[in-house]
């Protein structure tokens, strides 16, 4: 296969194989109502200490796990083609992995932002060290996780569209395409290119925009993906 620019949308479940949760499977995050709380504004401004806790402890979980072999795979095919990875995690597997173009629609767990403008004082956080009430940004507000959280916008849709309506290969993993905008990206990518999709549920919006569906793990999907590769 000639060099192509292959485009991945990936979610939780690309993850899944590295001991984060999901949010809507069984044991889903989301399955719990005081997370989806804390994951919340509203937890954010009125119960500020809770909610850094909620994120303190996602940070130092993922100090704790690494990479699986469906990150590896997408990292290693920079080798060979311009790969752009458009996520919904806030996990930094991807980079860890080595992939080089990842856009976080959802933001980073590695990062922290300012309270008073989350696009501003950016800039990464060791996973380990709790952020607290009282840690200030540069701009002197409240240091806070640079998450999109309940109730607030995403900031780089339209970068990703753009992306996506490019790609000469598309391809989805472990994501239940529940959440907008990400959820609509499906319907930007040519419909002549390649498409594939990369989940063990059913995956009918997919399967009925012509993608091929491999109904499996995200490690055994990307093994089965190479082999298609060699096809096309
Ligand atoms: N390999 C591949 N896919 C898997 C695996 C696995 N090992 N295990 C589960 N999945 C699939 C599930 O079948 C499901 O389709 O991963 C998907 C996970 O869906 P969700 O839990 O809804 O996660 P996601 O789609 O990433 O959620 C999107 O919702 O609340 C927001 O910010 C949150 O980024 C998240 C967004």
């Amino acid at each position: 296969m000639t060099r192509q620019h292959i485009v991945f949308l990936t979610g939780a479940g690309i993850s899944a194989e590295s001991g984060l949760a999901t949010f809507r499977g069984k044991d889903g995050m989301w399955t719990n109502e005081e997370w989806v709380h804390l994951a919340s504004t509203d937890a954010l401004y009125n119960e500020t200490q809770k909610c850094l806790d909620f994120y303190n402890w996602r940070r130092k979980h993922l100090a704790e796990v690494e990479p699986n072999v469906a990150h590896k795979i997408i990292a290693e095919l920079e080798k060979e083609h311009k790969v752009t990875v458009i996520t919904q995690n806030v996990d930094n597997l991807h980079e860890r992995a080595g992939s080089t173009e990842v856009i976080h629609l959802h933001g980073e767990l590695s990062k922290v932002c300012s309270m008073d403008n989350r696009t501003t004082c950016v800039k990464e956080y060791p996973l380990t060290t709790p952020i607290m009430v009282g840690d200030k940004a540069e701009d002197g507000s409240q240091l806070r996780p640079y998450i999109v959280m309940f109730g607030e916008y995403i900031d780089s849709m339209n970068v990703a569209i753009d992306i996506v309506s490019m790609a000469d290969i598309f391809v989805v993993i472990g994501t239940s395409l529940k959440v907008y905008p990400a959820a609509g990206f499906i319907n930007y990518a040519h419909h002549e290119v390649p498409k594939f999709v990369i989940d063990p549920g059913e995956m009918n919006q997919c399967t009925d925009l012509g993608f091929t569906h491999f109904k499996t793990t995200a490690t055994e999907g990307m093994k089965m993906l190479l082999e298609a590769f060699k096809k096309l």
